[in-house]
């Protein structure tokens, strides 16, 4: 038959156009891809110069916003997915989400940063656990495929981590917020049990990985494992007191982290497996920090109960020492005429909010031609960096913050260590009394001080729930009363001299 152009080209053209659609729709996938790989590729690297840039005061609010810049771009790349059918109810979430993170920065007090960040863990492993859980039964019941062993280690593992998690943090943020009894609950075998469930639970996990779909039982066993790991969260967390909440909190970030690379495995998500390692890692190395910053073990954070009430009559009270009180006017004409001031400043300073008042008796010192440096304990406060995140606030010079090594040298030439609601890390029973809970705890060397005065509101001891013999030493001299208030006294005073 002969060739008829024309009746070839109008048989052609429709194929034509479905060869070009596709060609283009291949490259618009691909580009999309490639945008959606490259936001997961930037995100990553700005999560580590964010972490980068919290290793240092200084940096730290860079990093901050690093990471912050991190998580927009890695929401924009996701939000450009093709897989996406409707946006109605991302949007709503974002909305949701974005409110409830922007009431929390403008409203919750720095006091409470701890609660927010156990909360927020609980929020993530929800989240988590939840795509785990409809990943899972989308497999299971809506497609009635078999999970594979590798999918199921996955999907497993973010489902036990996430959902222990979810417990562990609002336990966590229970005791924080003094919504839970601050202190350990303890009962006998207490370790063996929790010890004990947390083997069950692996074992049901194992069995998932290992035992063939033709045995039965897995979606039982699946969600028995979801239980027994909210279970788990609740059990591992109330035998904890409430002040060793920030080592618990920081493990449950990393648990968090864990969960959420995981989950990163189960859905081939690349900055979900990057972004849930950094976390897992970070939360990990900084639990571990604190712990030795205390002079504890891991494992005597987890079991030991620390906190239990204790016998607060110490050697020195009962040896019949008395403590010696100051008078605003003698404290500040001490200040006043001192060459070099340390000030110690601890989780009492933190509660009353007295950084700014901190910072005005410093300058107001400095102007009188002394030199006042403020010396940082790794875990004075309630969470890492409190001190330096507080003075920070209120315009301290970052050079004027020094680590416990770099100023425990200086305090035998300074003229007055001003203790600011700090007790335990400045207590030399860590030094000197073998039988001190807190044996062994690096301080602050506040005790070599030429004289020491110290504020407080009463006798009342620390987060240990020890005695301080700083306290009766006869170069201290205490000023009862709120820090805040005591401060804006000293500092008015100072002015008046
Ligand atoms: P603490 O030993 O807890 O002492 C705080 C002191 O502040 C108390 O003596 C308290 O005495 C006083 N205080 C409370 N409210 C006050 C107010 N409004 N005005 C003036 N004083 C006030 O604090 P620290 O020396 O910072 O030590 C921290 C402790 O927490 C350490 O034992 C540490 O191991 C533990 N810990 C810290 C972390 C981290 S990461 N920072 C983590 C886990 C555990 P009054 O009640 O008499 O006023």
């Amino acid at each position: 038959m002969p060739s008829l152009p024309l009746f070839d080209n109008l048989l052609a053209t429709p194929l034509l156009a479905q060869h070009t659609a596709d060609a283009h729709g291949a490259v618009n996938e691909g580009l999309r891809q490639f945008l959606i790989e490259g936001s997961y590729l930037a995100a990553s690297v700005l999560f580590i110069l964010g972490l980068r840039g919290l290793t240092a005061p200084d940096k730290a609010r860079r990093g901050m916003q690093l990471a912050a810049a991190g998580m927009l771009v890695a929401v924009i790349g996701t939000l450009i997915d093709a897989r996406i059918l409707d946006y109605k109810w991302i949007l709503l979430g974002l909305l949701l989400g974005s409110g409830i993170g922007a009431a929390i920065s403008i409203w919750m007090p720095m006091t409470a940063i701890p609660q927010r960040t156990a909360i927020s863990h609980a929020f993530g492993a929800l989240a988590a656990t939840l795509v785990g859980i409809s990943h899972f039964d989308f497999l299971t019941r809506i497609l009635g495929t078999e999970v594979g062993h590798v999918e199921m280690a996955a999907l497993g593992f973010e489902v036990m981590f996430g959902s222990l998690t979810i417990t562990g943090s609002l336990m966590a943020f229970g005791k924080l917020q003094e919504l839970l009894p601050g202190a350990p609950i303890t009962y006998p075998f207490q370790n063996e049990t929790n010890i004990g469930l947390f083997a069950v639970t692996a074992l049901m996990f194992l069995y998932l990985v290992l035992a063939p779909t033709a045995w039965g039982g897995h979606t039982t066993v699946f969600y028995l494992m979801v239980l027994a790991g909210l279970a788990v969260g609740v059990l591992i967390v109330i035998p904890i007191g409430g002040a060793d909440m920030p080592v618990v909190i920081s493990l449950m970030n990393s648990y968090a982290g864990l969960a959420a690379s995981a989950m990163g495995f189960a859905l081939g998500n690349n900055l979900l497996i990057i972004a849930g390692a950094l976390d897992g890692a970070s939360g990990f190395i900084l639990s571990i920090l604190m712990s030795r910053a205390m002079n504890r073990s891991f494992a005597n954070v987890l079991f030991g109960a620390f906190g239990t009430p204790v016998e607060t009559a110490g050697k020195a009270s009962s040896a019949g020492m008395t403590v010696k009180s100051v008078s605003v006017e003698d404290a500040a004409a001490q200040l006043a005429y001192a060459s070099e001031v340390i000030v110690v400043p601890g989780y009492g300073m933190a509660v009353a909010q007295a950084q700014h008042q901190v910072r005005e008796l410093a300058e107001l010192i400095e102007r009188r031609g002394g030199e006042v440096k403020f010396a940082i304990h790794p875990v004075a406060g309630r969470m890492p960096g409190h001190m330096n995140v507080l003075l920070a606030e209120a315009n301290v010079p970052y050079d004027k913050m020094l680590e416990m090594d770099e100023i425990n040298d200086q305090f035998p030439r300074a003229d007055v260590a001003l203790v600011i609601g700090a007790n335990d890390v400045v207590n030399p029973a860590a030094r000197n009394d073998r039988s001190s809970p807190i044996f062994g705890m690096p301080i602050l060397n506040a005790d070599q001080a030429r004289s020491i005065i110290v504020l407080k509101r009463s006798m009342n001891p620390g987060f240990a729930g020890i005695e301080n013999e700083l306290f009766y030493d006869p170069k201290t001299a205490l000023l009862f009363g709120d820090a805040k208030s005591s401060l804006t006294k000293l500092v008015a005073e100072v002015k008046s001299l």
